[in-house]
């Protein structure tokens, strides 16, 4: 890897060759609980039964087709998205990554800016609100929506028109907002930046302001979607119980949305796009934007199959359920080294009580941050999962977990924890 791939990414050492449901094993042999699923991707576990007969069925009858074409793939699974995952009219447009989902939001806000203009007076809004401590992606796009100066440094100039405000600061949210504003994005539930929850008040700020300042409310789903958080869309879970129903202008996807085969997209509202005579799904016109991969047959063919199989074996439910006993069970624990227990559903943060590590015997010479040091201690003891900033350490199981596999998780987790202040 070092001499023929590039180092930007810093990675275990550590390779993969076999992978099966909530199993994944090295090669040398040694089988890892995988808590990871590559970061929120693999929603149905490893090379799923339903998924490999998609794509073995798909790619023996068509497995690319340019977008010049009609898709029926394609649209099977935009229909699907809207009817049955969103209950909203509207339609979509299909990339390859979350990254590339958002600079299709940006580019959607713009263009609504720039075509709303003359209802407007003068100004034209191309202004987008995001939140500290986000994390859209890693294009140039992306890395300016990000409320994270680390993704940032080295890479100026920075694409403009990007105003951050603290998460869940209803009123810095409100203050924000200008005549240049084109739209709100975020995050509902965090991910990187350290799985922080969107609360109901935010939300509900965030659609006041839609409505009031006639702006675009985009949420990025890109993690937190597709039944992780126990709902269809994680805003569903955010706002259980609360009075109101959250109504977004459009909302991107990826990770999780095949389930481990590359694929991305956005949807966009059918209603006429606010201070316009326009629908926001037709803002994207002929030529205005594109990709050459996007929503392919096998790809489109692939999401379905994945999609269905969370509706047909009711792994929303399953989300929900285990998610709440993994909280309840460590909640429980009352462990030293874990300060809160944060998420929705199945998209879990354990914040690490830095103090408390800090006293542990080898953590100051590892070099590590927190959340890396409990992550790689997890691996050696036979269990993937993921840092979520500097201190929270990520279970991220796939939806069709068991609850014997918890159970294991669970184990060796507490087992990993008691051993480091106890040594
Ligand atoms: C919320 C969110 N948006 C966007 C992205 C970028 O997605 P991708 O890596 O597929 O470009 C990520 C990736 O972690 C994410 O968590």
């Amino acid at each position: 890897m070092k001499r023929y791939v590039m180092g930007n990414y810093g990675r275990f050492p550590i390779a993969f060759s076999r992978g099966e449901g909530s199993w994944i094993w090295d090669e040398s042999g040694r089988k890892y609980l995988d808590f990871a699923t590559g970061i929120a991707v693999c929603s149905l576990g490893h090379c799923h039964p339903t998924m490999q007969e998609a794509l073995r069925a798909q790619a023996a009858k068509l497995i690319h087709c340019s977008n010049l074409y009609q898709i029926r793939e394609q649209a099977e699974l935009a229909q699907f998205i809207v009817e049955r995952v969103l209950r909203k009219p509207g339609s979509l447009f299909f990339c390859n990554s979350g990254a590339e989902a958002n600079d299709a939001l940006i580019k959607l806000a713009r263009k609504f800016g720039h075509d709303s203009a003359p209802a407007n007076g003068d100004v034209i809004r191309n202004e987008i609100i995001t939140c500290t401590n986000s994390f859209h992606g890693r294009t140039l796009g992306g890395i300016a929506a990000t409320g994270q100066e680390k993704v940032k440094q080295g890479f100026a100039p920075q694409l403009e028109g990007f105003v951050h405000v603290p998460f869940n600061d209803g009123e810095a949210l409100r203050a924000a907002v200008s005549p240049r504003t084109a739209a709100i994005l975020f995050e509902v539930v965090q991910g990187e930046g350290g799985i922080n929850v969107a609360t109901p008040e935010f939300l509900r700020t965030a659609d006041q302001l839609r409505r009031e300042r006639g702006l675009l409310l985009m949420l990025d789903e890109v993690q937190c979607g597709f039944g992780r958080t126990g709902d269809w869309n994680a805003w569903e879970t955010a706002l259980r119980g609360a009075d109101f129903e959250l109504e977004p202008d459009a909302v991107s996807w990826a990770k999780g949305m095949g389930g481990g085969y590359p694929i991305g997209g956005i949807w966009a509202t059918e209603r006429p796009a606010p201070g316009a005579d326009f629908r926001l799904c037709d803002v994207l016109g002929p030529g205005t934007h594109g990709s050459t991969f996007g929503g392919t047959p096998l790809a489109s063919a692939v999401s379905l199959a994945v999609l269905k199989t969370i509706e047909d074996e009711g792994l929303i439910a399953n989300a929900d359920r285990i998610g709440q006993r993994i909280r309840e069970a460590v909640v429980g624990w009352n462990h030293p080294l874990i300060r809160e227990v944060r998420g929705l559903g199945l998209l879990i943060g354990f914040v690490i009580d830095e103090g408390v590590l800090a006293a542990t015997e080898h953590f100051a010479s590892s070099g590590q941050t927190p959340s890396l040091y409990v992550v790689s201690r997890l691996m050696e003891a036979g269990m993937l999962t993921v840092p979520a900033g500097s201190g929270v350490v990520r279970w991220l199981p796939p939806l069709n977990v068991s609850e014997d596999e918890v159970a294991h998780g669970l184990e060796l987790m507490r087992a990993t924890l008691d051993a480091l202040v106890n040594p």
